[in-house]
């Protein structure tokens, strides 16, 4: 495919979205609220559904049941609300041969990895946790347009998907992601982290990018590789994370919480 091809359609994305293009726009501006967001999704059936649910997930019903879908807002924040919204609008819910093999299972899990690691990066773990839901969102659109670049099967190392991107699609996940959120005028923070969650930390100087890259890092270290995530560079993931100032003993200590909270928000995304 033509780079221009997949990158003019991602381009005009936004426009069959607009009940989407709409809750961004208010979750957005600083004066509306949750009720003025809720109002936004009501149109929304399965976005309604889909943030009930999730606010009632073991990971965020702290204080019990939510049962509207302000109380959603309020109880997922604002960036958790833009990252679930994106990605039904992208297309990557509820269909699992939409997806690369395993793409939840590792989103969902670099996701906590990159909530666990938030502090210490300087950021919220809602921010963080919503960034690293989104971070491979680049692979799951390329996906679509030609799944046998995410089907090859090789020893670790021997298979470098960023290249086969580039030579497929003239761009690899990173720029795919950023150009398409770019299109959705998403906050350019998050835009720029998923751009640069594959470049080497010390190159990453924002703190939610560098939050991401440690995310995925732990997760490396941590549960390994499997599916599509077998093929995605990850250099060096002890250095990422020392570069957050995370040991091997705070490795030890996140381990635990990633598995388990990790498997539960793959599993939710896979399902949502
Ligand atoms: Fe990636
Ligand atoms: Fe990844």
């Amino acid at each position: 495919m033509e780079r221009s091809v997949l990158i003019d359609e991602l381009r005009r994305l936004p426009l069959h979205q607009t009940s989407v293009v709409r809750v961004l726009s208010v979750l957005d501006d600083p004066n509306r609220g949750a009720a003025d967001v809720a109002a936004a999704v009501s149109p929304d059936a399965g976005l309604c559904a889909r943030l009930l649910r999730f606010a009632n997930s073991a990971y965020f019903a702290a204080s019990g049941r939510v049962g509207s879908v302000e109380g959603a807002v309020v109880t997922l924040g604002s960036s958790v609300v833009r990252a679930l919204a994106i990605s039904a609008a992208a297309g990557l819910l509820g269909d699992s041969s939409n997806v690369p093999d395993r793409f939840w299972a590792h989103s969902g899990s670099v996701a906590i990895g990159a909530a666990l690691v938030s502090r210490q990066a300087g950021v919220s773990p809602a921010d963080a946790l919503s960034a690293g839901l989104l971070h491979d969102l680049g692979a799951a659109i390329a996906y679509r347009h030609d799944a046998s670049v995410y089907g090859v099967v090789a020893p670790a190392g021997e298979y470098d998907v960023l290249a086969a991107e580039r030579e497929r699609f003239g761009a690899d996940h990173c720029e795919l992601a950023a150009v398409a959120l770019e299109a959705w005028n998403i906050p350019p923070s998050l835009v720029d982290a998923v751009r640069l969650h594959h470049a080497p930390i010390d190159a990453v100087e924002a703190p939610l990018g560098r939050a991401v890259v440690a995310g995925e890092a732990l997760v490396r270290v941590t549960l390994g590789d499997e599916g599509f995530v077998a093929a995605e560079p990850c250099d060096d993931p002890e250095g990422a994370l020392a570069a957050v100032g995370i040991d091997d003993a705070g490795v030890a200590q996140l381990a635990s919480r990633l598995d388990e909270q990790g498997g539960e928000f793959g599993a939710m995304m896979a399902a949502a």
